[in-house]
């Protein structure tokens, strides 16, 4: 198998923890343990075994996740090592060499990268930025053939933070239903609202769906590493066979603690959290775009913890990722990795004074560029 490198991941790998300050994360900023859980929950957490327990997630927590969506029960839900786990699960369990996907893009690629590298043909849907980042649906009926198994889409979009209307989110299900596919939605943003209600998710949508999720993002809690797929059962069986290939257990005092954060009214209350930090540092970062209004152009974010910015400075995206890192100790993440350059991508969950920092020194290299490219 000839898997490319993740250019996303990769960059993120061997960068990340090399900079001063690190503006490029793509979730919330995350938890400590002693904020999220109560002092008795902590108390329980030390009670618990770290033995194996169910290779597809404790039944209480499946019941927990499940509750999440509608109509659906433990045996719809297998809990994986994050979402990451979970997306390796669908290529493995709904895709063979030969298949077509339509993977919507930009995205975070991993379906796209492992679907090549198992044989599976991938086509892309563009989303258009003077859409407004929503696909042409004409462009979709282009694209499906007979051998066309599945469209993946990541929902709320990474890196663009834009959401479909509920009108074409349900226009998106049928039109799968009416081409008997499969809709697979990467939902790890889902709940990181900053100017749109929560939407509904797909799982409750069509009855193909397959929903991959967790609590890296939205609810910023990475460290667990507790991501999960929803799905009908007998795909959901499929899913947990593959697997005992993969993870096996997920590891336990870990669910512990996702079962207490995924409750609702605790999940509603940490989503809030995050919620408001957005919130306010998106009007930092939207100052900050006004005050480039020649050089950078942005779509404010629905929802996500990230900003994608198209900058009009004559210099290669991962040129210039390089070169706020190098002459500046700041990490950004290059448009390149989703094959758009001029793009530059930064997080805008993380601490206030890290992300006032990492404009100030954005500036100071804009500055150069300003006499150097101009
Ligand atoms: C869209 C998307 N899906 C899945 C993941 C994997 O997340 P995790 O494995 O931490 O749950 C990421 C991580 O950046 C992501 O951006």
């Amino acid at each position: 198998m000839k898997l490319e490198e993740f250019a996303l991941e990769r960059t993120l790998s061997l960068y990340e923890n090399l900079v001063e300050y690190d503006i490029s994360p793509s979730g919330v900023h995350h938890y400590t343990i002693d904020e999220l859980l109560t002092e008795d929950e902590q108390q329980e957490l030390l009670k618990q075994e770290l033995g194996y327990g169910w290779t597809n997630g404790s039944v209480e927590l499946r019941e927990t996740i499940a509750a999440l969506y509608k109509d659906r029960d433990a045996d719809n839900v297998v809990v994986s090592s994050g979402s990451a786990e979970a997306n390796l699960l669908v290529v493995l369990s709904f895709l063979e060499p030969g298949d077509e996907i339509i993977v919507v893009v930009p995205n975070f690629l991993q379906i796209w990268g492992l679907a090549r590298g198992l044989g599976i043909t991938v086509k892309e849907l563009w989303l258009k930025e003077d859409l407004g980042w929503q696909p042409d649906f004409s462009e979709l009926s282009e694209l499906v053939t007979p051998k066309t198994k599945m469209i993946s889409i990541c929902h709320p979009n990474n890196p663009t933070g834009q959401y479909l209307s509920l009108e074409d989110m349900q226009r998106l299900a049928r039109f799968c239903r009416d081409h008997e596919i499969w809709l697979h939605a990467d939902e790890i943003y889902r709940g990181s609202e900053i100017t749109v209600e929560e939407p509904p998710s797909f799982a409750d949508l069509y009855e193909k769906a397959i929903v991959s999720s967790g609590t890296s993002k939205a609810m910023g809690l990475p460290g667990l590493r507790v991501g999960w797929l929803v799905g009908p059962k007998d795909e959901i069986y499929v899913a947990w066979q593959r697997k005992d290939y993969a993870s096996t257990v997920p590891s336990t005092p870990m669910q512990f603690i996702a079962d207490i954060a995924l409750k609702p009214a605790r999940r509603q209350q940490i989503l809030e959290r995050g919620r408001a930090r957005l919130r306010s540092n998106l009007s930092i970062v939207s100052n900050w775009v006004e005050s480039y209004s020649d050089h950078i152009s942005f779509l404010p974010p629905q929802a996500g913890a990230m900003a994608f910015f198209r900058y009009h400075y004559d210099i290669n995206s991962t040129e210039l990722m390089h070169r706020l890192r190098k002459e500046q100790n700041i990490l950004v993440l290059a448009g390149d990795v989703y094959g758009l350059d001029h793009f530059i991508r930064i997080g805008i969950c993380i601490p206030e004074e890290h992300l006032r920092i990492g404009l100030e020194r954005m500036d100071r290299l804009f500055e150069s560029l300003n006499s150097t490219y101009k």
